[in-house]
């Protein structure tokens, strides 16, 4: 439309208000463009990104081997059955999941935790000594503990090696320390108070069968916080943190397999039809590789091979415990 002679013309007003506007909204998109390369709410940018390292990245794919992932949501995949871990390896830290992981048919104890701190890697991963302050900086793994310590959980035990916990808690160390502008929204529970003092007397183990069969160290009530279970009562929540239990009778009953009841020093009849001496090597190697020699009566392949799982240690532990059960009493 152009102007009609004789009345008022507004036509390059109107004109001169749009390339103005026009004008206005550049200089308002060229100024947000330029606002949003700042760092401005602490997000990540790339020069702030370090590479994982190699743990991680074995992780990733121990992660993808079990398919956690049908179960667990993590940075937002995944699904709804089980909790989010995307933020978790902050909340409990690694001597937490190092309880939780290879053991996961039931939730670990506060002395299992303990068991873990001993590890000097494990302790220097998460930067403190004693179970104490474990549980002072890892209030969700405290909380965890006294809630559910012991108690079966509904997550498939799964035939972890060390070597895939090690590497799982790298790739839930790795996502936690994303930053996801705060999702998973936290969830509201109302109700939970922790009792820190009763955790910490919990996880020293008292009035333990091991302690009162062998009689040593931690005896009465002087026994604090800090003492050092013996090695027969570590047996006993090794045995228990690690599913053995589920198997295994503290008397000569039958369960899955034989009662640890009297075990030690007798002679065990095997499969093969021979006798074997259950002293402290046969007791070993039944548990680093049970289908070495079968216990008649039961058929290879029923338990899993522990040596991936306990260290030397560990498996002395639980020999020392089983041998506080009763010697040559069968
Ligand atoms: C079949 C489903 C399933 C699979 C597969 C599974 N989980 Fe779980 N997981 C669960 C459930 C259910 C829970 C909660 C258990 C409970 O509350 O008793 C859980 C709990 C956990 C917890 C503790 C979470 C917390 O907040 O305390 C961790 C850690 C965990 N799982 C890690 C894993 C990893 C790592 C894998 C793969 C190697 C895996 N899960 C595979 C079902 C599963
Ligand atoms: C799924 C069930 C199951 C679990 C879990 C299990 N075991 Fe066993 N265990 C068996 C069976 C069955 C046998 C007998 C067959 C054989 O000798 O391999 C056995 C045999 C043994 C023996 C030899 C017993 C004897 O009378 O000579 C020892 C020792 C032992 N297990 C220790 C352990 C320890 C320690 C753990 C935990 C770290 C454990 N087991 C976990 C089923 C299990």
């Amino acid at each position: 439309m152009s102007c009609v002679e004789g009345e008022p013309c507004v036509e390059g007003r109107k004109r001169r208000r749009a390339v103005l506007a026009l004008g206005l909204m550049a200089v308002i998109f060229l100024a947000l463009s330029a606002v949003s390369f700042l760092d401005s709410r602490g997000q990540s940018v790339p020069n702030t990104v370090t590479y994982a390292g190699h743990e991680a990245v074995a992780g990733k794919r121990v992660f993808q081997a079990y398919n956690c992932m049908g179960c667990h949501t993590l940075v937002g995949n995944g699904a709804y059955f089980a909790p989010d871990l995307t933020g978790l390896y902050d909340k409990v830290g690694p001597a937490w999941l190092e309880a939780f992981l290879p053991s996961a048919g039931a939730w670990p104890t506060g002395a299992a935790v303990r068991v873990q701190l001993a590890d000097s890697d494990v302790a220097a991963e998460s930067g403190v000594a004693t179970l104490d302050e474990y549980l002072a900086k890892y209030p969700a793994a405290a909380e965890r503990i006294e809630r559910r310590s012991s108690h079966a959980s509904t997550m498939p035990n799964l035939p972890l090696t060390r070597s895939d916990v090690r590497a799982l808690i790298a790739w839930l160390k790795y996502t936690s320390s994303m930053n996801t502008e705060g999702w998973p929204p936290v969830p509201r529970v109302d109700g939970i108070a922790v009792r820190r003092a009763s955790l910490a007397a919990a996880a020293s183990l008292p009035a333990s069968a091991g302690i009162a069969a062998s009689g040593s160290a931690a005896s009465g009530s002087a026994a604090s916080a800090d003492a050092v279970p013996s090695e027969e009562a570590r047996g006993e929540s090794l045995a228990r943190d690690f599913g053995c239990v589920a198997c295994h009778a503290a008397d000569a009953r039958r369960l899955v397999g034989p009662g640890w009841g009297g075990l030690y020093g007798s002679s065990v009849p095997l499969a093969d039809g021979s006798t074997v001496q259950a002293d402290e090597a046969y007791l070993v190697e039944s548990i680093r590789t049970p289908d070495a020699q079968v216990v008649a009566g039961f058929t290879p392949g029923s338990m899993v091979s522990y040596a991936e799982i306990l260290d030397p240690e560990q498996i002395a532990a639980i020999v020392a415990y089983i041998r506080s059960l009763g010697e040559n009493t069968r």
